[in-house]
């Protein structure tokens, strides 16, 4: 099916609901179990293909051409953090667009070793993300393939990536043009070989990223173990609302309005502590590293967030057993990390790769979501939350007043809060945005 006549009908899809929801809805929600609703209404997950129809942007149609022999690009093993991992297939991706190939269907890495590159467990992109809804969502703009679409696996090209300092972004995209002309374009394979993706120069704008990661759709097993830690956070925001008598817990309202959370990224386990102070002063910034109080300090003074409300800690395992993050916070703010929650034995049965990918759908579903500027996890959770408003038509994605605001804990706002936060999508190259910045787009 086209991507217009898909959208079309989801469009149709959308029309109809806010029609039906008036009338048959209300009566319906009165008959339907809370837990039902919770799961239902519980954020982005559910809503997720409606951000397509909303926005219908035309792709720009090259890629791979239907007719004539199909050709397919290689990259080597993507590795490192999942952050990581999800930029470098972005790169392969777009690196593939550019070549005019489908990629191959590339292994990520389920586990985290920094030196030793052979203890890297490979995982199949399909045991994390959906394959098909990849390839759909990304139609007319990139496409994935499997191995078994080959017709000859010898008919195959190296390209071997420059590397090292005197290897210039400017030589790295000479190079990639010159392998999709003749002769090299009539190979059936280009296999790249060297260093990981997340290394190779960046060519592209932000948007052609996000719109690699709108495609990146967890598998469903993943997404429902973090829908499980999801209505768990809501399950207890619920009841201390209706403990203080709170108005969000009375009749319909409460049924259609899940429980708002918020969620911090807050980042202070000792690795980061000393990557940050060397990050500072080799920048000559005093605004990366922020520590438990300031964090804390900052939170507690965000405008308009209505108490009691959950606090969701995404932090490093070995703060799990550190009491004090969880003192010291202003009244009404309930701080939880997954052991709090009770969930760490959910966690705990997958590897790192998903273990990661969990916590972030949970701070990306989140109602208020607060980082660090120059992490890249904070940063791509905030792309995607700008991203996903933009699909909705917010032009200025910022503070309290949209749908799902962000703020940079490191960055000083008004009235020592944190800084509202949101993705500059007209910047020309990821690099503005995935190292860290303390230029960041609300400002
Ligand atoms: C990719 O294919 C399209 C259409 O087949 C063509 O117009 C375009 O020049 C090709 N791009 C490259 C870089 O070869
Ligand atoms: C496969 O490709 C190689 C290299 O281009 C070529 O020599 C060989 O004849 C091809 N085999 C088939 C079955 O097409
Ligand atoms: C670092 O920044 C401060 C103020 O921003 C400036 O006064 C100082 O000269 C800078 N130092 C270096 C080594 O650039
Ligand atoms: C976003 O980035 C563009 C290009 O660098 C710049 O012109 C624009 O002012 C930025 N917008 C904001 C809100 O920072």
């Amino acid at each position: 099916m086209d991507l217009s006549h898909r959208t079309h009908l989801r469009s149709f899809g959308l029309h109809w609901n806010s029609l039906a929801c008036k009338c048959v809805f209300l009566v319906v929600i009165v008959l339907v179990f809370r837990a039902v609703c919770l799961h239902s209404f519980s954020g982005f997950g559910s809503s997720e293909d409606n951000f397509f129809a909303v926005k219908s942007r035309p792709l720009t149609s090259n890629s791979v051409s239907l007719t004539g022999k199909s050709k397919f690009l290689e990259v080597p093993q993507i590795i490192w953090g999942l952050n990581n991992q999800k930029i470098a297939l972005a790169r392969a991706c777009l690196t593939a667009r550019m070549l005019n190939r489908t990629l191959l269907m590339p292994s990520l890495s389920a586990s985290l070793f920094y030196k030793e590159v052979d203890l890297l467990k490979p995982v199949s992109f399909d045991k994390i993300f959906q394959f098909e809804k990849f390839n759909s969502l990304c139609k007319g703009f990139v496409q994935l393939s499997r191995y078994s679409q080959l017709v000859n696996r010898t008919d195959l090209l190296e390209l071997r990536k420059g590397s090292g300092r005197r290897w210039t972004a400017d030589d790295d995209l000479h190079q990639l043009r010159r392998f999709s002309q003749h002769p090299f374009d009539e190979y059936e394979i280009i296999r790249i070989v060297g260093k990981n993706p997340f290394l190779w120069h960046d060519h592209w704008p932000v948007k052609d990223y996000a719109k690699v990661f709108e495609c990146l759709v967890l598998g469903e097993d993943i997404s429902r173990e973090a829908d499980k830690v999801v209505s768990k956070i809501r399950e207890i925001g619920l009841k201390v609302n209706k403990d203080v008598g709170s108005p969000r817990t009375n009749g319909l309202d409460s049924m259609l309005q899940p429980v708002p959370y918020a969620a911090v990224h807050m980042r202070i386990e000792k690795d980061w502590m000393i990557h940050c102070k060397k990050l500072e002063q080799r920048l000559n910034i005093s605004e990366i590293c922020s520590s438990k109080d300031q964090i804390i300090q900052r939170v507690g003074n965000i405008e308009g967030l209505k108490t009691p409300i959950i606090i969701y800690l995404a932090v490093a395992d070995d703060l799990l057993e550190d009491d004090s993050i969880m003192a010291g916070w202003k009244a009404g703010l309930l701080p939880f990390e997954k052991k709090k929650l009770g969930v760490l034995d959910l966690y705990k049965k997958h590897p790192y790769l998903i273990q990661s990918a969990i916590d972030y759908e949970v701070c990306l579903r989140s109602d208020v979501f607060v980082g660090n500027s120059f992490s890249t996890f904070s940063s791509l959770v905030v792309l995607d939350r700008t991203q996903k408003m933009i699909n909705m038509g917010v032009k200025r994605p910022c503070g309290m007043i949209v749908r799902w605001p962000s703020y940079a804990y490191n960055l000083e706002g008004e009235s020592k809060s944190p800084r509202p936060w949101a993705t500059n999508m007209s910047k020309s190259s990821l690099q503005a945005i995935s190292y860290g910045s303390n230029h960041i787009s609300c400002s």
